[in-house]
């Protein structure tokens, strides 16, 4: 593919029938936007230069949805048709030349492998364009793709204008297009709003084209699911469905062991290392890279976060935005909030939260804790209990705790507060003073024993 190729991404539609405030293209499938996926699609094929998408319901959420990948943007402010939105873009599109990719911004499960077919098919037969077809079933609604003798496509005809005859054929117009740009432009001037209507038919082109002696033609693709487009919420689960059975698949290919997976959810962008097993109900989300040879308990949720290798992540717990050292150990029904780094062999038990805490190698919390904003050193155990005081009804302080500390059960630390290497801090213990290395603090009532007490009050209770 000699030719540059340019991808011109239709999504000015509301989408109506979502019923939502929200532009289509901005609902989640396989853990990000309809247009992520498609501006995702179009980087496999095109620098981001010669990418634009066009934007009309809500363009400023859209472009923001998009914005990293540096693509263009083309507005169209009001919604004429699929020709009207493509020539919005004429000014831009027609300087660059090269092959014209036109796809819509609802169709996300569409593969970039499958637009290099449509590529490599215009240039191989010399057509002025090429756009994708399939077979249905049941076409209602899709245009029909009307072929002459030769089997070439003469013409898109729109469900609305479409006879008895053509509502017969079973071959439908999917939307998507390659054209060599420079013959697209030279016509596309010629489309005229002349259908029930009103509106602008991209479909047209194929009539203009062929009018004007340039060949068209179609290229059916084997399962017209891929190509399908999103009109509703019953189609956006079902899309939805599909690229994470896409995704469980690519992995479990790749070695990664998924026990029920039809209870498992994972994000199209997450990644995992191979021998890595995967409970039921667990789900992967967002950018989470995961290492090999880990475990993901039962019901657990990981969610933006980096695991190293040999990591087990217990049953019913919940790790976000955080990173976790090699061959740490994390739950069962530990919450990992956000901002956390476990390093290399460290546990975290059940029940204990961690908000923007660090704990080194081979630190334990094994049991009933909250640390937040929290260091700890390597080594240091974390009893039962304890609590830091991160907060002071306006302020959030640090605490620092250093390497092979022992902080005893149902320990209280009032930050910010510093605890040096290899202090004791006694059970029970509120700690409001900084603690030297190596020394124990103690800050409880001490104990009182009054032999007897009970037994003299039990007698008096019977008399
Ligand atoms: C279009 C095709 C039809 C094809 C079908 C496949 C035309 C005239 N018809 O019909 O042959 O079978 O797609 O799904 O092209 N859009 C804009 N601006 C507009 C109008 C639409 O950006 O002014 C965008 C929409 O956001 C949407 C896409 O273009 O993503 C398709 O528009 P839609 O109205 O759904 O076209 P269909 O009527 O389905
Ligand atoms: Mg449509």
């Amino acid at each position: 593919m000699d030719t540059p190729v340019n991808v011109l991404i239709l999504a000015a539609g509301l989408g109506t029938r979502m019923r939502s405030r929200k532009a289509k293209v901005l609902h989640r499938a396989g853990g990000r936007t309809l247009i992520e996926h498609v501006v995702a699609t179009a980087r496999e094929l095109a620098p981001p230069e010669r990418i634009f998408v066009v934007v009309g319901h809500q363009a400023e959420q859209v472009r923001q949805a998009v914005a990293a990948s540096g693509c263009g943007f083309i507005e169209q402010k009001e919604q004429k048709g699929t020709g009207h939105a493509v020539l919005c873009g004429r000014d831009v599109l027609e300087a660059l030349g090269g092959h014209l990719v036109i796809v819509y911004g609802d169709g996300p499960l569409l593969r970039a492998e499958t637009l290099r077919r449509l590529i490599r098919r215009t240039e191989s037969i010399q057509a002025a364009g090429v756009l994708l077809t399939a077979h249905m079933e049941n076409p209602t609604g899709y245009g029909r793709v009307v072929r002459d003798a030769q089997g070439h496509v003469g013409a898109i005809v729109e469900q609305k204008a479409a006879s008895t005859e053509q509502l017969a054929i079973r071959e439908a117009n999917m939307g998507i297009y390659c054209f060599q740009s420079d013959l697209f432009w030279k016509y596309a001037g010629e489309i005229r709003p002349d259908n029930p209507a009103g509106e602008y038919y991209l479909t047209d082109m194929v009539e203009i084209l062929n009018r004007a002696g340039h060949r068209m033609d179609g290229m059916m693709i084997d399962d017209a699911r891929e190509a399908l487009g999103i009109n509703d919420r019953v189609e956006l689960a079902e899309v939805d469905r599909q690229f994470r059975e896409r995704k469980l698949r690519d992995l479990m290919l790749a070695g990664v062991t998924v026990e029920k997976p039809e209870t498992v959810l994972i994000d199209v962008e997450v990644c995992i290392g191979m021998d890595t097993v995967i409970g039921p109900f667990a789900q992967i989300l967002g950018k989470t890279r995961i290492g090999e040879n880990c475990t993901l308990g039962a019901c657990s949720i990981v969610q933006d976060s980096e695991l190293d290798d040999e990591v087990t992540i217990a049953p019913f717990t919940f790790v976000n935005a955080s990173r976790i050292g090699r061959a740490a150990q994390i739950g069962p029904f530990s919450r990992l909030r956000f901002g956390n780094h476990v390093e290399q062999g460290a546990h975290i038990g059940n029940f204990v939260e961690l908000k923007n805490a660090h704990l080194g190698a081979g630190a334990k919390a094994n049991h009933l804790a909250y640390l937040g904003d929290t260091d700890i050193g390597a080594g240091s155990n974390i009893g039962a209990g304890t609590i830091t005081c991160n907060y002071d009804g306006t302020y959030k302080h640090k605490t620092s705790i250093g390497e092979k500390v022992f902080v005893g059960s149902n320990s209280t630390l009032v930050a910010p507060i510093e605890i040096g290497d290899g202090a004791y801090l006694g059970a029970g213990s509120v700690i409001t003073e900084p603690v030297p290395a190596d020394a124990l603090a103690l800050g409880r009532a001490h104990q009182v024993i009054k032999p007897e007490w009970a037994a003299k009050r039990r007698a008096r209770k019977r008399n």
